[in-house]
Order: structure tokens, then C-alpha cells, then sequence
């Protein structure tokens, strides 16, 4: 592939300043909002516990964590498992958008006090999925309080227990917000396309979760790659960067074709496992539906 990482070798360092130097204890702290330990989900807890809540993150925006989101929810209902699908993207929420979905609560009654999450939850019968909308009309949560959103995560800890599995869509990014709702899942699959700046984003995120969690199951899907060697090749180079700098080895969850039925479906506000279960993108997420059940 012709990334600067690959040409430099190693990619380059991201542009923003969270990913380029590690955290101190202080922005550790102002990242989960909590002085007191107590408020923080233990590490070694939180992967023993949160295995089956599984946060899809980027760095890099419009590398279609959404689309993954919803797709890798549909593929693990289909599976027999008991699936919720939580939009985490607190700035600009659309799973219900993508879905056609008309909630009648979302996360923005659920952080006003209103609702409770069970109240927020809105089935999907024709993924026989359940969907925790984002806050839908005016507005975002990107900027709520550290303390609710602790709370929060702790809430859809608890939650998760009702579930095989609940896969959480997170904003693009490596902020505080971000970061903190990530601690709820006990895996992470970083999703990076290509391109050199989806690469070193991938890694900021990747580096800066890994510095801060180090107990925790990173895996990397490539997405949107015109061919399934292409996306090989972009992982290989991901992973040389976080082999040689952060001495861990992410392991690959698995590579999704660039597929223009996925741009279709979009429009259409119907999934692709429903649309076109057989175009080559929809078959690719099924493929890391298959591998993550097996472990
Ligand atoms: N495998 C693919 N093949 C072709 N197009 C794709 C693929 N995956 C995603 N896209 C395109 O990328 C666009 C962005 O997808 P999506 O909204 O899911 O990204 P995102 O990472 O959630 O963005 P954001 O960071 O803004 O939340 C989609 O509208 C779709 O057209
Ligand atoms: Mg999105």
C-alpha cells in the first residue's frame, strides 16, 4: 500500500497531541472524570466482565464504524445471540438514522434523568436486534458532564449481563468522552481504512487505549479495501507500528471489501444482511461474526 507508514515505516505520528505523547496519571484521571479509583471499572475486572460489550472505534472518522456496528450486530443476532446495539457516538448519533428507526427514547432522555436504559431500548424485529438510539433531534452529548457518563457506562455494564452481546458505536476520535465510555467494553475493534490518515489514527487510538488499559482486547478490522491482500498488507503495517512502539500485537478481526451495495443499503435505511446478504461486503462482516463467536 503507499501509506506514509508505509513509507516511513512506521506511521507517522498522529496530530493530535493525546495520541503523540502518552497520558499522564493526571490525564487519566480527567479522561474518566474520577478522582476517586473507586469510580474507575477495574481493569482486570472489566475483562473478565465486559468481554461480550464490544466498542467499535476509529480514530479517524467516516471509516464506517457505523455501518460495521449495525452489520456485525445483525450478523451476531443471526448467530442466535442476544444482541443490543448501542450508539456511543455522542457527538453526532445516526444508527437510528441508518436503521430507518423512529425511537421513541434515546439517550438524551436516558443522561436527562428521564429514562432509564432497559426505558431507552428500542427493539429492531427485522435484525431481531435492540437498539440504544443516540440522542436523535437538536443537540449532542459530547459535552456531558464526566460524572454522568460514568455513570452511564457503569449503567450499560450492568446492563450488558442481560446480553450475549452488545456492540457499542463510538464516536470518531481519542477524546475524554470517548475514552471513557470506551472502558466499558472489554474489547475493542479499531477499524481503519487505507487511507495514511485512517493508519495513524488507528494507532493514536490504539496506543493511547493501550496505555491506559493495558488488559484489554484490541483487535483491528480494516474496512473498505479493494481487496482482501490490499487489507492484509494495511494491516501488517498497523501492526509493525504497534509491535515495534507499543509491544503489542493486535490481532486482525478481519478485512471488509469495498462494496458500493454498501452505500446502497445505506441510503435505503435498510441493513445490508437484508438487502444484499451476498455482496461481498455483507459476507466479509459474517466471516468476523463466524471468528468472534469462536473466540
Ligand atoms: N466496505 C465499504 N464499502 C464501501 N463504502 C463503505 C464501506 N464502509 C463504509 N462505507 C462508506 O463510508 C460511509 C461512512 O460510513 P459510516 O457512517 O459508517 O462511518 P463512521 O466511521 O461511522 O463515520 P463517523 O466517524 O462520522 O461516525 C458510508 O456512508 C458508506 O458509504
Ligand atoms: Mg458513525
Amino acid at each position: 500500500m503507499t501509506s506514509d507508514a508505509t513509507r516511513t515505516g512506521t506511521p507517522t505520528p498522529p496530530p493530535s497531541p493525546t495520541g503523540a505523547t502518552p497520558p499522564s496519571a493526571r490525564d487519566r484521571e480527567q479522561a474518566t472524570g474520577a478522582s476517586s479509583p473507586a469510580m474507575v471499572p477495574r481493569a482486570t475486572g472489566a475483562k473478565a466482565r465486559n468481554r461480550n460489550i464490544i466498542a467499535i472505534a476509529s480514530g479517524k472518522g467516516g471509516v464506517g464504524k457505523t455501518w460495521f456496528a449495525i452489520t456485525l450486530s445483525h450478523a451476531l443476532a443471526k448467530r442466535g445471540q442476544k444482541t443490543m446495539l448501542f450508539d456511543g457516538d455522542l457527538g453526532l448519533a445516526n444508527v437510528d438514522i441508518q436503521l430507518g428507526l423512529m425511537p421513541k427514547a434515546d439517550l438524551g432522555n436516558v443522561v436527562a434523568g428521564k429514562k432509564t436504559l432497559n426505558q431507552a431500548t428500542t427493539p429492531y424485529p427485522a435484525g431481531n436486534f435492540d437498539v440504544i438510539a443516540g440522542r436523535s433531534g437538536s443537540g449532542s452529548l459530547a459535552n456531558i458532564p464526566p460524572g454522568r457518563l460514568q455513570i452511564l457506562t457503569e449503567d450499560l455494564m450492568l446492563m450488558s449481563q442481560s446480553y450475549d452481546k452488545v456492540i457499542v458505536d463510538l464516536g470518531a476520535g481519542v477524546d475524554k468522552s470517548i475514552r471513557l465510555l470506551s472502558r466499558a467494553a472489554g474489547t475493542m475493534m479499531v477499524v481503519t481504512s487505507d487511507e495514511p490518515t485512517s493508519l495513524t489514527d488507528a494507532y493514536a487510538f490504539i496506543k493511547i487505549t493501550a496505555m491506559e488499559r493495558r488488559d484489554v482486547d484490541i483487535r483491528v478490522v480494516v474496512n473498505a479495501c479493494n481487496s482482501t491482500r490490499e487489507g492484509e498488507r494495511t494491516y501488517q503495517t498497523l501492526l509493525k507500528a504497534c509491535q515495534g512502539f507499543l509491544k503489542i500485537s493486535p490481532p486482525l478481526a478481519g478485512i471488509v471489501r469495498r462494496d458500493t451495495r454498501v452505500r446502497e443499503a445505506i441510503r435505503n435505511q435498510t441493513p445490508i444482511l437484508t438487502r444484499y446478504p451476498n455482496s461481498e461486503a455483507a459476507m466479509d462482516v459474517e466471516a468476523i461474526a463466524d471468528r468472534l463467536l469462536l473466540g
